[in-house]
């Protein structure tokens, strides 16, 4: 309904995301798709997204002028609002200062339909090198700042609107309410569209690309690739192959939960590889971290490989990307933060074509997506759990000794936050067996034991983290249980660091 066009943010598949929270379809959409195209889908409204360049730079990313002429009401958020500007012959230059970050914005005319019920003073989130130095012929200055006087333009007649700032982060105080005031009031949208559209478009788009062709999908058991396959499975049914590889480093009874919930109970054709006393066979006398990852990665994918050999005429290979990892990985138009490595490094002869059925969602939208899909709430809402698994929680050399006591004295940490209602507040939460021994007391008699390290952080996206401050009853009954039905561990430590400058795992 609403189509936002993408000029390179680092936020426009935010815009549609937040236009999907409206309960409003959207979608991104190349900048310069052909007026015939637009007209094709006839949307109540465009907005153009911010990008990184100047539009005077080279190699500039533009739009065909034509679709000021169509009658569809735009909306031109940072870049978007220069380039409307610029089109319309108002004037675009660089600004003597640049702006990132809060600003006070005045809103200058509390009428104009974009600022409707909302108060004159606002702080905004701008990010931008450029500004409009004058609004074309039929526009008024809506909303100004001190370093920019022409912080909002709108041309009521013909429904066009600028924001310099980012209405589409949480950072602007009522960014939310902006963006809403365009899409309903300006272009009259309905809010008719909700996750069960989603699956609806996605399975009819996902047979259409798939045919009769076969699929298959490497399943970590973590929330993503359980989502993408069940989708498949909904679209495609037996032409899925899912592929589970226990490495033997999973939590408690994972493996076998993964399996129940969507095999058993959904139907999804897995073949579940134990390759346990092979993965553990590599890591023997190893101690080095970083060694062990690469062993368990490079085992992963030969297992993989080896299983996807067996299955002939497989065409295609399913990922769980999500749109985080798409837009920090880089894409035609957005800069490169960083690489994601999605695949694992899956080697380059597997000659398959990829699908990604979820490149468009956030993690918290695949969250309601796999709920509607009936995957269990537990499973659907579970922690961060690394690919190595405990492999890495296990300091040193990993046995399957001290792999259970990671286990055991996890599964109990697990239980006590469930029961302490704190599971959704805590981002991630584990324990650790650092390795050293300790002597304690346990009757009358003497130990010489394993200590067990508990690590719980809050994050929002694992690049930083805080230690979480967990209640102290909560902390102490871990600590009692742990030590009291945890062979071989007396001692429970808590880690009361924030990463920086430690990590979230110990290794
Ligand atoms: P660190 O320890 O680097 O972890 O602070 C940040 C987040 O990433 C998770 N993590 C991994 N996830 N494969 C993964 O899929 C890995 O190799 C891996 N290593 C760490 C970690 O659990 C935390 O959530």
């Amino acid at each position: 309904e609403i189509i936002v066009l993408d000029f390179g943010s680092q936020y426009n598949q935010l815009i549609t995301r937040r236009l999907r929270d409206f309960g409003i379809y959207s979608e991104l959409l190349p900048h310069d798709i052909s007026i015939e195209k637009i007209k094709e889908i006839s949307p109540k409204g465009i907005i153009f997204s911010g990008g990184p360049n100047s539009i005077y730079a080279e190699g500039a990313l533009k739009v065909d002028p034509g679709i000021f002429e169509l009658g569809i009401p735009i909306l031109g958020i940072c870049y978007g609002m220069q380039l409307m500007s610029y089109y319309l012959n108002g004037e675009v230059e660089p600004a003597d200062n640049s702006e990132y970050g809060r600003a006070d914005i005045q809103v200058e005319d509390q009428n104009s339909v974009l600022f409707s019920d909302l108060p004159q003073k606002e702080y905004v989130w701008m990010s931008h090198g450029d500004l409009v130095k004058q609004a074309p012929e039929g526009f008024t200055t809506v909303a100004s700042s001190i370093n920019c006087p022409i912080a909002a333009i709108a041309n009521d007649s013909k429904k066009f609107y600028g924001i310099q700032f980012h209405a589409e982060v949480r950072n602007t105080q009522y960014g939310l309410d902006i963006l809403r005031n365009f899409a309903f009031k300006v272009c009259g949208a309905h809010a008719n569209w909700t996750m069960d559209d989603f699956i609806g478009l996605q399975v009819a788009d996902i047979k259409k690309t798939l045919g009769d062709k076969k699929v298959i999908l490497g399943l970590s058991g973590g929330v993503d690739s359980s989502v993408t396959a069940t989708l498949l499975h909904k679209a495609i049914g037996n032409q899925l192959t899912a592929i589970f590889v226990d490495h033997g480093m999973l939590r408690q009874n994972e493996g076998d939960e993964v399996m129940a919930a969507l095999k058993r109970d959904l139907g999804v054709n897995i073949i579940r590889v134990n390759a346990q006393d092979r993965f553990l066979g590599k890591l023997a006398g190893v101690t080095d971290p970083e060694q062990k990852r690469k062993i368990i990665g490079k085992e992963f994918i030969e297992v993989f490989n080896e299983e996807a050999q067996k299955l002939h005429n497989v065409d295609f290979l399913a990922q769980g990307t999500l749109y985080t990892d798409v837009i920090e990985s880089g894409t035609n138009t957005a800069q490169t933060i960083k690489s994601h490595h999605n695949v694992g490094g899956l080697p380059k002869d597997m000659h398959f074509q990829l699908i990604e059925p979820l490149r468009k969602l956030f993690k918290d939208e695949v969250r309601v997506l796999g709920e509607k899909l009936g995957i269990p709430h537990d499973l659907v809402w579970r922690q961060p759990f690394p690919g190595p698994g405990l492999g890495i929680r296990v300091l040193g050399e990993v046995t399957e000794d001290k792999l259970e006591l990671v286990r055991k004295s996890d599964a109990i940490l697990r239980a006590e936050i469930k029961n302490a209602g704190l599971e959704e507040e805590v981002w991630q939460y584990f324990t650790v067996l650092p390795g050293i021994k300790s002597v304690g007391v346990m009757g009358d008699g003497r130990t010489y034991d394993y200590t067990i390290g508990i690590r719980a952080v809050i994050s929002v996206d694992g690049m930083t983290a805080d230690f979480a401050r967990l209640p102290w009853d909560v902390l102490q009954k871990v600590s009692t249980r742990i030590n009291n039905e945890v062979d071989h561990v007396n001692r429970v430590v808590y880690d009361i660091t924030s990463k920086p400058p430690s990590t979230i795992e110990w290794e």
